[in-house]
């Protein structure tokens, strides 16, 4: 199932909605909006009125006329089997006597996403594939990557939606790439949580005239340290409507496993672990990947990548492949030359040398990304691509694995 579920709270008294919050806390995939209404969510948690439930009922029944996706769960004082009746007569499916308690709550919610589970399968949302950059070691390529991948599958198939997000708080600089003046972004959407959906994240993409869309981090200065903080699921969420905005969304982590970039990792359905072959790179990717296995991630999802790889590195690569228990999947060619005076004049390498070696290497993993080119061929041609089921997989749907979380 996607990553978050909507809800809006229709409650009488500041003590229910109290306590429906405090249950729904420990339920990261559960998202309270503040704006919109009841029509605009996915569960509608509401409390009856006690003096007068047909109030309640005309209104929830009007909801589910015009909205009958919407899930709703009522809860009420008493069990009056009359009130009941009438809930379950009109379509409400979950009913919880006051006080709620944490067991009965839960089950109705694993039952309520059960439900929203199978209409999303018969939905036509757009479903985009996610995939995340994560750099072993800060000024290894990891942006280079991720921004000339998005760049050359946008230039390749026009009709496709590409969006970047820059989530790397540390050191944000994907709208350099793109000769972009820095602007709002992730950081703005997480500090407005509730507001969150794709007219929201709209208003807050940048856009460079090949019509890639970027998120930019909203970081200026030295705010990560300064600034807010971002709560829980914000990265989750927001990547969530991202995909139903776009065909493809690739995010640029940094090189740091912070709690964004777990929730990144967990939702994505391809993860790029960047390395090159200096042994500081590889002893962080090896540690990264550690990590990701103690966490319980799926290292069917990963796919390791080498940045800068030269022939004379072919030694260094096995015992690296053999270090890291995995094979790697791409070795992107070595140009510095190429590929630093594309970053410093903020043009990407489709349109700085669209001949260039290192320029037709990203063409042909994009068209692999595009499903526009045969998995097995692309990039066979440089002799250089390597791994290729994990790509078919990238077109098997999200992996949305709780077990991972954490
Ligand atoms: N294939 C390549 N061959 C040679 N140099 C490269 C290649 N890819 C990227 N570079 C160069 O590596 C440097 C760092 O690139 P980039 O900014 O993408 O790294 P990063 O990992 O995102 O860094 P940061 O930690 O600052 O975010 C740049 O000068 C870039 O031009
Ligand atoms: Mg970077």
């Amino acid at each position: 199932m996607s990553g978050f579920v909507t809800v809006w709270l229709e409650c009488r008294s500041d003590s229910v909605r109290r306590m429906f919050e405090e249950l729904l806390a420990s339920h990261r995939a559960f998202l309270i909006k503040q704006t919109g209404g009841p029509s605009t969510v996915d569960v509608v948690c509401a409390e009856l009125d006690e003096i007068n439930p047909e109030r309640t009922f005309a209104s929830i029944k009007g909801l589910l006329e015009k909205h009958p996706a919407v899930e709703v769960l009522l809860t009420s004082s008493g069990t009056d089997p009359q009130v009941m009746l009438e809930a379950f007569r009109i379509g409400i499916k979950e009913f919880l006597p006051q006080p709620m308690n944490r067991k009965e709550f839960d089950a109705a919610l694993n039952r309520l996403k059960e439900r929203l589970k199978s209409k999303e399968g018969r939905s036509s949302a757009k479903g985009g594939k996610i995939v995340a950059f994560l750099g072993a070691k800060g000024g290894i390529g990891t942006s280079t990557l991720a921004v000339n991948l998005a760049m050359s599958l946008r230039q390749l198939n026009q009709e496709k939606q590409v969006a970047l997000v820059d989530l790397n708080l540390d050191d944000s600089d994907l709208p350099l790439f793109l000769d972009l003046q820095p602007g709002k972004g992730f950081r703005d959407l997480a500090r407005d949580i509730s507001r969150l959906d794709a007219t929201f994240v709209q208003s807050l993409m940048s856009k460079h005239e090949s019509d890639l869309h970027l998120l930019q981090s909203g970081l200026t200065g030295t705010e990560r340290t300064t600034g807010d903080s971002i709560p829980g699921g914000a990265a989750l969420h927001t990547l969530d409507v991202m995909r139903s905005m776009y065909d493809h969304v690739f995010v640029d982590c940094g090189h740091s496993l912070n709690p964004e970039t777990r929730e990144t990792l967990d939702f994505a359905s391809l993860v790029v672990l960047v390395t090159t072959l200096s042994l500081p790179s590889i002893r962080r990717a090896k540690q990264f990947l550690h990590v990701m296995r103690d966490a319980g991630f799926d290292r069917e999802k990963l796919m390791i990548v080498v940045n800068r790889y030269q022939s004379e590195d072919a030694e260094l690569l096995q015992h690296a492949e053999e270090l890291f228990e995995q094979k790697v999947g791409w070795l992107v060619p070595n140009d510095y030359p190429m590929a630093s005076s594309s970053l410093n004049k903020g043009v990407p390498l489709t349109v700085h040398a669209p001949r260039a070696a290192l320029t037709q290497w990203y063409m042909g993993q994009a068209a692999i990304l595009a499903g526009d080119k045969p998995v097995k061929s692309a990039g066979a041609e440089l002799g250089l691509e390597r791994k290729n089921s994990l790509l078919s997989r990238y077109w098997g749907g999200l992996t949305f694995s709780p077990k991972a979380r954490g």
